[in-house]
Parts: C-alpha cells; sequence; structure tokens
C-alpha cells in the first residue's frame, strides 16, 4: 500500500485521500472517502479516468500498444498457444501443466451440450432473427436448466458454471447460425477440438462428413484469443455491474452479451464489413473519410479509434496477418473488400484528423474480412466475439464474487432536474 496521499480542497474544505499504486500502470486515486470528507462526488460520465476496480487479469498499455493477459504478451499467446490454453490462463491465473490443460480441455469438452429442450427456444424467433438477439435470450435461459450452478456463494457451482458457459456459447452460437439458413442443428463432437467442433457445428451437414479444415481451425482459434479479455470495457463493466446485486452467472453473461451488441463496442466488426462493403472501391475513400472527420456527420470509421489504444491496437495487427493467412488458404487471391480496408487503413494513418485524434485500425477492423471469408454471414460477427469473450466475463465476474470488499455497484449523479416544487392539479393547469 503507498502512503502517499492525494487533497482535495474545495470552498476550504479538504480530503485527504490515500493513492493506491499497481504493479504497471497509473495509480489510482482512491476517492471512496470523498463525499463523506467533502459532500461532494466525483464526476466522469464514461469512465476517461476512473478505476472501477482492482484486477490481477488483463493489462492494457494504450499508448504503447501493449496487450497483456495474466502478464503474458497477447503476440506470444496467439502464436503458441491456443484458445482453451488462454481460457485457463484467465480463469486460474497461471498457464496449465500439461495435465492440467488435458483436463481442462475434457471438462469443457463435456459440457459443450446443452438441454435439449433448448431447441424449443428456437422455433419461436424468425428465421432472419439476429443471432445476437437470439444468443441474449438463450444464454439468459440457460439459468433455468441450472438451477444447481446459480449458487454464486459455492465456489464449486461457479465453477461448474463458468465451464457450462465457456462449453456451451460455441453450441448456442452454432445453432443460432444453422436456424438462420434453415439447417438441421449439429450435435457437438467430442474429439474434436474446442475451435474445430464449433466449425463443423456450423459449417457440417447431415448429407455428407465434414473435414475441419485444420488451418481455417487455428485462424479462428487465434481470433478467439486476440477477443478473450479486454480490462474494463463496456460489456465486462456491465457484466460486474450485474454481477454485483449478487443475479446468477447466466443472466450476468446475458447482460455483457447485449452490451457487446452496440456498435460503438462489439458490433463495430459487423459495422465495419458493412462500412467497407458500402465504400465499395478505394476510389470513393476520400469521400468517407472527409464524412468521418466532419462534426456535423454522425458517421464514423467503424473499425477505427480506441478509448483506451491510442496507438495501433495489437490485436489489429495479429487480426491483419491471420486475414491474409485465412485469404490465402482459400485461395481468395484480390478479396475487393481488403483492398479497401488496407487502402483506407493507408489514407487515414496519413491524415492530420486521424493522427492528430490518435485513431487508429482496432480489432474490428480486419475481423469481418476473415470472418467473411472462412463463410460466416455479417450478422454472426459479433456472436463470435461474444463466444470469445465469455471466458474473460467470467473469469472478471468471479474475480469479483471472490473479492471481499465488493459491494453492489452504484454510482451517484449531479443532479440538474428541477428543485423541489408542489403538484398541481389537472384543472389548475389551464
Ligand atoms: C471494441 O473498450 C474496449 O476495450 C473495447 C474493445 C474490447 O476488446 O472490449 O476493444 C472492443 O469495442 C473496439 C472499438 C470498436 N468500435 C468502433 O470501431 C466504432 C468506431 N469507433 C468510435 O466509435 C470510437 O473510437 C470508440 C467508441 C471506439 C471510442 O470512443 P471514445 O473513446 O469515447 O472516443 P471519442 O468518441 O471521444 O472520440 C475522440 C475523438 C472525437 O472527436 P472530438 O469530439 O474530440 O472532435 O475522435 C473522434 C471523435 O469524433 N473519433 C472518430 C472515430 N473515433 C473517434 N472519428 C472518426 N471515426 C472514428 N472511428
Amino acid at each position: 500500500m503507498s502512503s502517499k496521499t492525494s487533497t482535495v480542497t474545495v470552498d476550504g474544505t479538504s480530503a485527504e485521500l490515500p493513492v493506491k499504486e499497481g504493479t504497471i500502470g497509473p495509480s489510482v486515486i482512491d476517492i471512496s472517502k470523498l463525499y463523506s470528507q467533502t459532500g461532494m462526488f466525483t464526476y466522469d460520465p464514461g469512465f476517461t479516468s476512473t478505476a472501477a476496480t482492482e484486477s490481477k487479469i488483463t493489462y492494457i498499455d494504450g499508448d504503447k500498444g501493449i496487450l497483456l493477459y495474466r502478464g503474458y504478451p497477447i503476440d506470444q499467446l496467439a502464436e503458441h498457444g491456443d484458445f482453451l490454453e488462454t481460457c485457463y490462463l484467465l480463469l486460474y491465473g497461471e498457464l496449465p501443466t500439461a495435465a492440467q490443460k488435458a483436463d481442462f480441455d475434457y471438462r469443457v469438452t463435456r459440457h459443450t451440450m446443452v438441454h435439449d429442450q433448448m431447441n424449443r427456444f428456437f422455433t419461436g424467433f424468425r428465421r432472419d432473427a439476429h443471432p445476437m438477439a437470439i444468443m441474449v435470450a438463450c444464454v439468459g435461459a440457460l439459468s433455468a436448466f441450472y438451477h444447481d450452478s446459480t449458487d454464486i456463494s459455492d465456489p464449486h457451482q461457479r465453477m461448474i458454471a463458468s465451464m457450462r458457459m465457456i462449453a456451451k456459447m460455441p453450441t448456442l452460437a452454432a445453432m443460432a447460425y444453422k436456424y438462420s439458413i434453415g439447417q438441421p442443428f449439429v450435435y457437438p463432437q467430442n474429439d474434436l477440438d474446442y475451435t474445430s467442433n464449433f466449425l463443423r457445428m456450423c459449417f457440417a451437414v447431415p448429407a455428407e462428413e465434414y473435414k475441419v479444415n485444420p488451418v481455417l481451425s487455428r485462424a479462428l482459434d487465434r481470433i478467439f484469443i486476440l477477443h478473450a479479455d479486454h480490462e474494463q470495457n463496456a460489456s465486462t463493466s456491465t457484466v460486474r455491474l450485474a454481477g454485483s446485486s449478487g443475479a446468477n452467472p447466466f443472466a450476468c453473461i446475458a447482460a455483457g452479451i447485449a452490451c457487446l451488441w452496440g456498435p460503438a463496442h462489439g458490433g463495430a466488426n459487423e459495422a465495419a464489413l458493412k462500412m467497407l462493403e458500402e465504400i465499395g472501391t478505394p476510389d470513393r475513400i476520400p469521400e468517407y473519410i472527409a464524412k468521418a472527420k466532419d462534426k456535423n456527420d454522425p458517421f464514423r470509421l467503424m473499425g477505427f479509434g480506441h478509448r483506451v489504444y491510442k496507438n495501433y491496437d495489437p490485436r489489429a495487427r495479429i487480426m491483419q496477418k491471420t486475414t491474409h493467412e485465412v485469404l490465402n488458404e482459400l485461395g481468395i487471391k484480390d478479396d475487393p473488400l481488403l483492398d479497401v480496408a488496407v487502402e483506407l487503413e493507408q489514407i487515414a494513418l496519413k491524415d492530420e484528423y486521424f493522427i492528430e485524434k490518435k485513431l487508429y485500425p482496432n480489432i474490428d477492423f480486419y475481423s469481418g474480412i476473415t470472418l467473411k471469408a472462412m463463410g460466416f454471414p455479417t450478422s454472426m460477427f459479433t456472436v463470435l466475439f461474444a463466444l470469445a469473450r465469455t471466458v474473460g466475463w467470467i473469469a472478471q465476474w468471479s474475480e469479483m464474487i471472490e473479492d471481499p470488499s465488493q459491494r453492489i455497484g452504484r454510482p451517484r449523479q449531479l443532479y440538474t432536474g428541477s428543485p423541489e416544487r408542489d403538484y398541481v392539479t389537472l384543472a389548475q393547469r389551464g
């Protein structure tokens, strides 16, 4: 604990506030006693300068473009490990031994099936229902099937619920995709690895044997690693806030999925691909760059900019490399969308507006091109983001539940509404 303090003085009233230092990164001023000492709140809509929690899971240095999961750089994890290894690391805090990895893979694999009555939820949806709407509904509904793992005070039940969430997200995501194209659901197969199992559940048909392409499976597994966690982003903060009331983990993850859906957050991968399709050809890029810079135009370059990264998103670099790998494997020599994306990036990165505002491509800029090439429809892009981020949400939720100082999250406000006034009857209102 640092002995440093920070003093806040307003109208002669001072509060001496402790400073807490982390392992790396910015220190914090602990303002929890500010209101009791000064009668004032801090004000920070969007939390641009506010740490909502202490965490040991993920660290981002936005200026240097660094992302660490439990201290390990994202590029090393993406290069050397697989997604379930990353899941183990995020949940338990250490890389697994061979025996621990084998046991973890075995446990996850044997939770991949969903209750067969889940199938009935799907028939209530139109075929063209957005799969994210289906995921919010079905993941929330899981709490109706697993009462035995909603006692969040029991660590064993919390771990079972964590396994169930990580294992069942691919199954539900594949079911949402199959339902949208009118094909029968494909059950998980226990002799396949996590991501190969997911690809088979999405693209296999009963009429013929499905052969997993190992290059595509490896690429998608790496994409899942890149999306697994990201500190206190909007959807993770939503999961933590929902969990702080004691809500069950399935309901909390459903809340996280709902928040991720927004185009400013996880919905950006779908929006970025639609933007590239709308631009269509490189010669139309200047028109869209001008729109993005026009204060009176709400248009933004989707897949560009980030609250924390004021340098290149390290995930975007790996994503770009993976895009080329997948297109080469699929024999896609000249993808017009990729041409537009590469040209758009080069123009934007040289443009004064983007340089001054430190706007770089983020993870969502290239992911859509890759996923589309793999055969996923645009509407499934954010579902895949949610599939991968589930482990991050669960790890952050568990950390919050296990924090002895944890209390229900209840922000205050700056009230600028009407002062107290007496009721006026209808007759008196004229
Ligand atoms: C994700 O938080 C996370 O970690 C999220 C995420 C994760 O893994 O969980 O990394 C995943 O959500 C990535 C971000 C995906 N979203 C998009 O690509 C949508 C497009 N980007 C923007 O909407 C925006 O950049 C945000 C939402 C990502 C960040 O918004 P901020 O931090 O609130 O920044 P801002 O809106 O205050 O923008 C600062 C300035 C503004 O101009 P001024 O008002 O200062 O003049 O930059 C401009 C903005 O207008 N700006 C953009 C822009 N992004 C910001 N201008 C044009 N195009 C853009 N994309």
